[in-house]
């Protein structure tokens, strides 16, 4: 508050003094209002255009500035900069989320968290746009909308819809093992600053040699897991909607700054054609016996928005937004995730968000985008607008090209070659111990008791069957129905 306690001239936007805040002008004291009154015109109409499109999902957040240090030599396995070196620091800002709710929804609901991530790095922006699970319900972009529908408001009653969510989850197979993970005890953090990070897709790392290998990140917590029961998330979504963002805001103002170890999960190119389920496949996990966890870091929030809507609100995270070293991989949905951040952006905060404080990079941003509507930054100035050009200007780097590599294979619209939604979703079951699967159950219930359609529910409990028979069972005891024959017979 500080910036505000020295006295200043009230202005209007165009800086003229103003004389008078309280009192519009009108024609004598009780008359009509004149339009003459060019301030009071501008604060009403200024006022109108405040709110700009909320995100279309993970619209309600919070978010802070931090660091990131290397603490572990990774060098051998990419050439990002901001890497390179132990004991290297980069600014970063990190943003939470939750997923279906609108931007005044309660922090404490079961959903999946955002954490999404953006470095700002010597070599331009880095953003990790990932969640607090490290897979999704969904594994190709093209199902997102859909998906997203069943989880936002019913187009008749404009209220959540139960009966699209288990529609959906039960004609998506492939969403079991997220479905598994939202519904158990992690499915509320307590927190923001009590929950882990997941990059969850796949990426590619790739050295200065030009070696490539693939990559999965894990943000841990230092401050350990901790999460919220049902009943106490649903009576905090009374009592306090902003408990998250006011917890993060408070602890990192009380000098309590949390923070992540971050490791990855390396895996060699050639492993991809063998290992036995597509890896791109962002609804199963790496077994961690396969490929361990290598420590690469650490994040730290130290430091609150001194402005909720110019940083929080306005800050543009895109899983495009990527620096020499870091590629994507041909994981269906993070291709069409390339495209959808962006675009969102462009519409959501304007063709020049990246010309924001928020977004700028701190790296020199040198190239031949010009105008459009709020370019505020010198626009390039005197420089040529295009290029090639006989008068100088930024030139390419070839070394920051990604590696090439090849592809096969007919152009099609084709399925996954694997089909497998229940082994890892099961194995996950059967790492619970009772009490947590008996909460993981009683979720499951609450939550597909009001569906009406006894044929869905039957659906999806042939799912939960067939990732463990006893997940299956306790589902269908739970909601009174029994198993069908033919999943006993299967
Ligand atoms: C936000 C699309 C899958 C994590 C968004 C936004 C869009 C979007 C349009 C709003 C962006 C904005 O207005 O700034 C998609 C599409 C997906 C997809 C099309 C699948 C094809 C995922 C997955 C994850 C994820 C798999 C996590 C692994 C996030 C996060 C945000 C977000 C964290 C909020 C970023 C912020 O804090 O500003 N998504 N999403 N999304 N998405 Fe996705």
């Amino acid at each position: 508050m500080s910036e505000n306690n020295h006295k200043s001239s009230l202005t209007t936007n165009t800086g003229a003094p103003v004389g008078d805040n309280q009192n519009s002008m009108t024609a004598g004291s009780r008359g009509p209002t004149l339009i003459q009154d060019v301030h009071l015109l501008e604060k009403l109409a200024h006022f109108n255009r405040e709110r700009i499109p909320e995100r279309v999902v993970h619209a309600k957040g919070a978010g802070a500035h931090g660091y990131f240090e290397v603490t572990n030599d990774v060098s051998k396995y990419t050439k990002a900069k901001f890497l390179d070196e132990i004991g290297k620091r980069t600014p970063l800002f990190t943003r939470f989320s939750t997923v279906a709710g609108e931007k005044g929804s309660a922090d404490t609901v079961r959903d999946p968290r955002g954490f999404a991530v953006k470095f700002y790095t010597e070599e331009g922006n880095y953003d990790l746009v990932g969640n607090n699970t490290p897979v999704f319900f969904i594994r190709d972009a093209i199902k997102f909308p859909d998906f997203i529908h069943t989880q936002k408001r019913n187009p008749a009653t404009n209220c959540k819809d139960p009966n699209a969510v288990w529609d959906f989850f039960s004609l998506s197979p492939e969403s079991l093992h997220q479905v598994t993970i939202l519904h158990s005890d992690r499915g509320i953090p307590a927190t923001y600053r009590h929950m882990n990070g997941y990059g969850s897709h796949t990426f590619k790392w790739t050295n200065a040699e030009g070696d490539s290998v693939w990559v999965k990140y894990h943000f841990k917590t230092e401050q350990g897991i901790q999460n919220l029961s049902e009943e106490t998330g649903t009576r905090m979504a009374g009592e306090n909607p902003d408990y998250k963002t006011q917890d993060l805001y408070e602890s990192i103002e009380k000098g309590n700054y949390p923070s992540w170890k971050v490791y990855v999960q390396i895996m060699p190119i050639k492993d991809a054609d063998t290992y036995r389920f597509d890896p791109f496949d962002v609804t199963k996990v790496w077994s961690h016996k396969d490929y361990p966890l290598i420590e690469v870091g650490r994040m730290v929030l130290d430091q609150n928005p001194k402005n909720y809507f110019a940083e929080v609100e306005q800050v543009t995270f895109s899983p495009g937004t990527l620096v020499p070293g870091i590629e994507p991989s041909p994981d269906k949905m993070l291709q069409g995730r390339l495209f959808a951040y962006s675009d969102a952006h462009r519409y959501r905060v304007g063709a020049n968000h990246d010309a924001l404080p928020i977004n700028r990079p701190r790296a020199q941003v040198n190239n031949h985008q010009r105008d459009g509507f709020m370019r505020f930054d010198g626009n390039g100035g005197v420089q040529p607008n295009y290029e090639p050009n006989s008068f100088g200007g930024p030139e390419e780097i070839p070394e920051s090209k990604p590696a090439s590599f090849k592809v096969s294979g007919a152009a099609a619209s084709v399925e996954y070659d694997h089909n497998d939604h229940y082994t890892q979703a099961g194995d996950l079951y059967r790492m619970m111990d009772d009490g947590e699967r008996s909460r993981l159950v009683k979720n499951i219930v609450d939550s597909m008791q009001p569906v009406e359609n006894d044929e869905i529910k039957l659906r999806q409990i042939k799912h939960f069957y067939k990732a463990d028979p006893e997940y299956g069972q306790r589902v269908a005891d739970g909601l009174r129905l029994n198993v069908p024959q033919e999943v006993h017979q299967a």
